[in-house]
């Protein structure tokens, strides 16, 4: 069963649907793609059509490819249609209910093939419920736009046949994926583990550590990452991202770690969405150029720089009777200065690199070291849950949300021992159990194990 499958059933001819139907056929898949609404075929037909062109055009398919990947995928309104298909991939609207009876109805079409849920959010073990042959029915989890996001996520329900999971992780490999296997948990690994990325950010903001354009460029230049959290919520859509950050934490009943941000709930609340309505945290241009310095960091007495270790710099302050300059931390190539002064007025010249300065609110664990420290707690909370290996929970934020290193990788080259340190600070100051280190965290600190291997062997 371990080969990759070749003859594909999609239903659900929407944004999910189609661009699936495009990567199994660019693999050189027959694919047959099934929706209720004529228009959504026709919509998902005239998308592939477009995109393979658009690949054609700048030169990434070759003369006639283009054509051939296409007629490799026939559009329909009947589900008889697949009837012959090995693997059937379900992506219609995000509801268990019409989930569940689409797939009773496709047992009875293709009583061999395997069944896959594209969903996000409903738990696979639930969908199997009442199947005939819950042993053949997996998660496959793609992300947006399928064509482009090299990742998926193979998601093993409690009846999944390790043989029907093999066989999906050899078919997204087929495909030109990275594939990675995951436990049936909600959220999966990407939408478990990115909730603090958001959050973090929200914090931020609340606690007026510095403006929306400034704790965006703050994650950008200094975490290296591509977004900041509030634009990127401005692109995705506040209301899906906060309904995502919502079902999550209802799902793990509260934990503290999944907490939804206030702030967002009340952006929803005036309107403001993000892009697609025109205005979110920024207007529809996106973040505007932050200037430097944010603050005129130059301006004061200069003062001694210290590394961020979690304790604000007040705190540092007081343990050595002299006002510092507390750098957040940053990526080597930051052409930026980060961090903030224990005393306003006072500045970072002393000992600092000629380079601009943004200055932030003074806070135990700054922004930056904060936010990939919250990362790595909830990457690290994911390998003692064993959702997934160390390895593929790493692979899932660098391919899923393109992070520039997974959080394992971050706190592994961090030290363990200064992050769940830098942790405690931050519980400590702030009096906050959101922060408290995870045991995966502090056993990898006490033993000196690294986080990025296999913890269960
Ligand atoms: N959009 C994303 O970013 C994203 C990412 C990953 C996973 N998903 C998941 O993929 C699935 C589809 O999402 P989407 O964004 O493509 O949705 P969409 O609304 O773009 O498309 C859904 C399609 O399913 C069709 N449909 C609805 N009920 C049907 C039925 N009973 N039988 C056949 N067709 C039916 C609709 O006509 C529509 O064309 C959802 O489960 C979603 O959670 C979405």
């Amino acid at each position: 069963m371990s080969k990759p499958l070749h003859h594909i059933g999609v239903v659900g001819a929407g944004a999910m649907g189609a661009g699936i139907a495009q990567v199994a056929a660019q693999a050189g898949c027959a694919v047959t793609v099934t929706d209720v609404s004529e228009a959504a075929l026709a919509k998902g037909h005239a998308g592939v059509s477009a995109a393979l062109q658009a690949a054609h055009t700048k030169g990434k398919l070759a003369a006639g490819e283009a054509q051939a990947i296409l007629a490799r995928i026939s559009w329909s309104v009947a589900l008889e249609d697949h009837a012959h298909a090995q693997l059937l991939i379900e992506a219609i609207v995000e509801e268990a209910e019409p989930k569940r009876a689409l797939f009773l109805r496709l047992q009875d079409i293709a009583p061999h093939a395997v069944m896959a849920s594209n969903t996000s959010s409903l738990s696979i073990t639930a969908l199997a419920q009442g199947l005939a042959a819950p042993k053949r029915f997996a998660g496959f989890h793609f992300f947006n736009p399928a064509p482009l996001m090299k990742l998926v996520e193979v998601v093993r329900g409690s009846a999944t046949d390790p043989a029907v999971t093999a066989c999906l992780l050899e078919t997204a490999k087929a495909w030109g994926k990275h594939a990675v296997l995951v436990r049936d948990v909600p959220g999966f690994i990407v939408n478990r583990v990115a909730r603090p990325f958001y959050s973090e950010g929200w914090r931020a903001l609340e606690e007026g550590v510095a403006s929306p354009e400034a704790i965006d460029a703050a994650l950008r230049l200094g975490g290296g990452f591509r977004m900041g959290p509030l634009e990127l919520g401005d692109l995705i859509g506040h209301d899906v991202n906060y309904a995502v950050a919502c079902s999550i934490h209802a799902a793990y009943f509260g934990r503290t770690r999944f907490v939804p941000a206030l702030g967002q709930a009340r952006l929803i609340a005036s309107g403001r969405l993000g892009r697609k309505t025109g205005a979110g945290v920024y207007g529809p241009d996106g973040a505007p150029p932050v200037s430097y310095p944010e603050k005129d960091g130059h301006e004061g007495v200069p003062v001694r720089l210290i590394m961020g270790d979690g304790r604000s710099a007040a705190t540092h302050a007081a343990d050595r009777q002299t006002p510092v300059f507390l750098k957040d931390w940053a990526q080597p190539t930051c052409p930026i200065l980060i961090g903030a002064v224990s005393q306003p007025g006072h500045s970072a010249l002393t000992g600092a690199p000629a380079k601009p300065v943004l200055l932030l609110q003074d806070r135990p664990g700054g922004l930056v070291l904060r936010t990939w420290l919250q990362l790595a707690n909830a990457a690290a909370d994911a390998v003692r849950d064993q959702v997934a290996s160390p390895a593929d929970i790493d692979a899932a934020m660098c391919f899923g949300l393109n992070y520039p290193m997974g959080p394992l990788a971050w706190a592994q080259a961090y030290g363990p021992e200064h992050a769940v340190a830098a942790l405690n600070h931050i519980a400590a100051e702030t009096g906050d159990s959101h922060y408290t280190p995870s045991e995966t965290l502090q056993r990898a600190a006490l033993t000196g194990a690294p986080l990025t291997g296999d913890p269960h062997a």
